[in-house]
């Protein structure tokens, strides 16, 4: 089985609002993928029926090969979820909120002790083990989420907007503990609408009004926004006859700064210059430019009828 994740025909309706859309996706084993969104896209109510804590109104669920909701139970064993509000207990301490969920999940004895110390070290929180979650900074609070999220070691971990109002440096934590549980063999599901982060993701679906507009690496979004890569020429000269799909231009004293299109930036970037040669312009600079994900959503997102 290759896939973690496999959603068919998902639909979730709320009255006559369709909140999932007949939403097709499936995610690899081992991969990061991020959903993305804007606010209302649908993020969440997808996560919660994967979950198996809402019905579908249609559509068919398999997580790690289990059929949900039929057989929640079974993949609940295999799933670690952080809710985007989760609930922890404030007046038990760190160590014994993870205590309360690893039991949930069966653990006991030296087992689960040693499961606990263990993840309170990668989390940073061993030092304060003894002290009540109501008690912890929103960013501890976060960390120790996500350590009850991991306290059965799920294969499949799902993190609904995890990094939400943390500060940058956390937000690098995260992400780092995300890259390292992925390295381990963890396949991750994650929403956020922070875009720069969702550079870190192998692939990233893109949803809006309950459906899934784009998916693939980001490489391949920010192909599929500009149709290929994009690359910036300084050059010295009068362009408009040029062959290549133009995006922008302007203009700074004597040079033009021109931002093109090409299908395949490693065969074809060599043959600009002979292509500019032959038009006898002058070629002052050239190099690729890294779009940002925050553009190719705009993009992608203003496409959509
Ligand atoms: N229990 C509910 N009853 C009615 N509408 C809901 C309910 N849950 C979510 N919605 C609506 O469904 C849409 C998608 O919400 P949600 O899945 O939370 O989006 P996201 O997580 O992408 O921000 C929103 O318009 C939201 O208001
Ligand atoms: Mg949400």
């Amino acid at each position: 089985m290759e896939y973690a994740i496999e959603i068919s025909g998902l639909t979730k309706k709320f009255g006559d609002f369709i909140a999932v859309d007949h939403l097709d996706l499936k995610v690899y084993k081992g991969e990061i993928f991020g959903l993305l969104g804007p606010n209302g896209a649908g993020k969440t109510t997808t996560i919660r029926m994967l979950c198996g804590l809402m019905a579908p109104t249609e559509g068919s669920i398999k997580i790690l090969g289990y059929n949900i909701p039929e057989q929640r139970n079974e993949a609940i064993r295999k799933i670690g979820y952080m809710a985007q509000r989760f609930s922890l207990y404030e007046d038990l301490t760190v160590y014994e909120n993870m205590e309360f969920y690893g039991r949930l999940y069966g653990l006991k004895g030296s087992l689960l002790r040693e499961r606990i110390l263990k993840l309170l070290d990668f989390l940073e929180l061993s030092e304060f083990k003894d002290r009540l979650a109501g008690k912890l900074s929103g960013g501890m609070k976060q960390r120790l989420a996500l350590g009850v999220a991991l306290i059965h070691n799920p294969s499949l971990l799902i993190l609904d907007e995890p990094t939400a109002g943390v500060d940058p440096s956390l937000r690098r934590a995260f992400w780092n503990y995300f890259r390292s549980l992925n390295k381990e063999g963890t396949t991750i599901l994650v929403t956020t609408h922070y875009m720069d982060e969702a550079e870190n993701c192998d692939r990233i679906g893109l949803m809006s009004k309950g459906k899934l507009i784009a998916i693939g690496s980001p490489r391949e979004l920010k192909r599929k926004a500009f149709g290929g890569d994009v690359i910036e020429l300084k050059i010295k000269g009068d362009i408009d006859s040029l062959p290549l799909k133009i995006l922008e231009t302007r203009k700074e004293n004597d040079i033009t700064i021109v931002r093109a299109v090409l299908n395949d930036i490693s065969k074809e970037l060599p043959n600009i210059f002979n292509l500019l040669d032959s038009y006898n312009i002058k070629l002052i600079s050239v190099e690729p430019i890294n779009i940002s994900l925050e553009e190719v959503f705009i993009k992608l997102l203003g496409e959509i009828p």
